[in-house]
């Protein structure tokens, strides 16, 4: 089978930075990464690679920054559409943007577009995987997976499950919740690349029936991840306290029905309760924190350094689009952002590890996508440091790979990604 050996500068993640800082990274102005069949078969110096695997086709990317593809977890494709709709907050959002745009998906072919879309957008910013909500229309869930199937695209992904407080054309009930969400399982899960995700949007719009039904379907499927939101708004909070008056906090209305797991995607985790924090980090549960959504829709500031000393398994999402960004590398800056707010100035290879290994691990996905290291899908992107005038003129100043690559997480945009391949395959550039 044909090689091919990209050459470029490097970063390998060979521990956490979390834990060890950027030491847990490593840099190599000249590296190579050697590619076969849609793996990554070695990576290494370039001088190294080139010498001992003469036969490989090269693709020299200069000084580009070879990097995984971004891994988004969890982000609404149905939303693509109306990102950037103005003035309200989450649950008037909802009603007057998100639920009308998400009634369209009714229609297949409408569907089909959106999600053709989406992937595209996402390949133009870097991103290799999704992990989606859909709609309650098990047509808009077939419509992502094949549009991801075709781009051969890892994605995760599962029907939207609704049975109150939603308008009547966005609503399931528990069974035919479960039984759709089952025979999507059936379709997609572990076919190809495709991962299905259990899906109830949130307790708000699930009744306790409707939960337990779900829950129940996690039993069968335990290898499904499940995502829902938990304590994005402190309105939402209130609002659930009164619709499950018995619940301990809002983790509970989740637990209490099966829906707490080690496998399990809660999006936002804002403003949590000890008990929810120590609950999500004794399970071993994915936070997954979404920044630009959060300022966005004046949701809150996440706990990163808080979430990070408790030992939470923490990702990194877009959440269009509540997100106002289909770029990682916008998302990176806002989480470093809400993090100055907070006093705890995330370092960029932390940041660059969330938006990679850190989202792979919460899909436990990782080893898969995320990293590139022998074994892995490879899933690439090759990033300019010097996209603008403006960041040229910064990054030509910088003194180390972190110093070279903070502007363009701060001011990057799709035109810093000059190379998208998914499963070795090029995409763009
Ligand atoms: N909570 C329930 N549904 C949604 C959604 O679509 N977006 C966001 N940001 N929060 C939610
Ligand atoms: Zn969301």
């Amino acid at each position: 089978m044909t090689q091919t050996l990209h050459l470029g500068q490097t970063l390998n993640f060979t521990g956490d930075p979390f834990i060890e800082g950027p030491a847990a990274a490593t840099h190599s102005s000249r590296g190579a990464v050697l590619v076969e069949g849609g793996q990554v078969v070695a990576t290494g110096e370039a001088d190294t690679l080139r010498a001992r695997h003469g036969e490989a086709e090269v693709i020299d990317h200069g000084e580009g920054l070879i990097l995984p593809g971004f891994v988004d977890a969890h982000m609404h494709y149905p939303q693509t559409a109306m990102i950037a709709s103005w003035g309200k907050r989450l649950i008037d959002w909802l009603n007057s943007y998100t639920f009308p745009e998400e009634g369209k998906f009714a229609d297949r072919a409408y569907a089909d577009e959106v999600a053709g879309r989406t992937l595209d957008l996402a390949i133009a910013n870097g991103t290799t995987t999704l992990t989606s909500f859909c709609t309650i229309h098990p047509g808009s869930v077939d419509a992502f997976f094949e549009a991801a199937e075709a781009r051969g695209m890892a994605a995760f992904a599962g029907k939207t499950c609704m049975d109150r407080n939603a308008p009547d054309f966005l609503r399931d009930d528990a069974r035919s919740a479960h039984d759709d969400s089952k025979a999507l399982i059936a379709r997609w899960h572990n076919v190809g690349r495709a991962r299905y995700v259990i899906t109830p949007r949130f307790s708000p719009t699930s009744t306790p029936e409707q939960l337990d039904a779900l829950g129940a379907l996690w039993a069968e499927h335990p290898t499904c991840l499940m995502q829902t939101h938990l304590s994005e708004q402190v309105d939402e909070i209130e609002w659930v306290k009164g619709l499950y008056p018995e619940a301990r906090d809002y983790l509970d209305t989740y637990e209490a029905h099966g829906l707490l797991g080690e496998r399990g995607l809660y999006g936002h985790a804002i403003h949590l309760e000890p008990r929810e924090a120590d609950r999500l980090r004794e399970i071993g549960a994915g936070l997954v924190h979404c920044p630009t959504s959060n300022t966005f829709i004046g949701s809150g500031i996440f706990d990163m350094a808080a979430r990070v000393a408790e030992g939470q398994r923490i990702g990194l999402a877009s959440d269009t689009g509540g997100g106002s960004s289909f770029s990682m590398l916008r998302v990176m800056g806002a989480a470093y952002e809400l993090g100055q707010l907070r006093r705890n100035p995330i370092h960029p290879a932390q940041l660059l590890w969330l938006a990679t290994e850190g989202s792979a691990k919460v899909l436990h996905a990782e080893g898969e996508i995320g990293r590139l290291a022998p074994g892995a899908a490879a899933d690439m992107i090759v990033l300019d440091l010097a996209s603008t005038p403006g960041i040229a003129q910064r990054s030509a100043l910088a003194s180390d790979i972190w110093e070279a690559l903070f502007p363009t997480i701060m001011m990057g945009d799709d035109r810093a990604i000059t190379a998208t391949y998914v499963a070795g395959q090029r995409m763009k550039g």
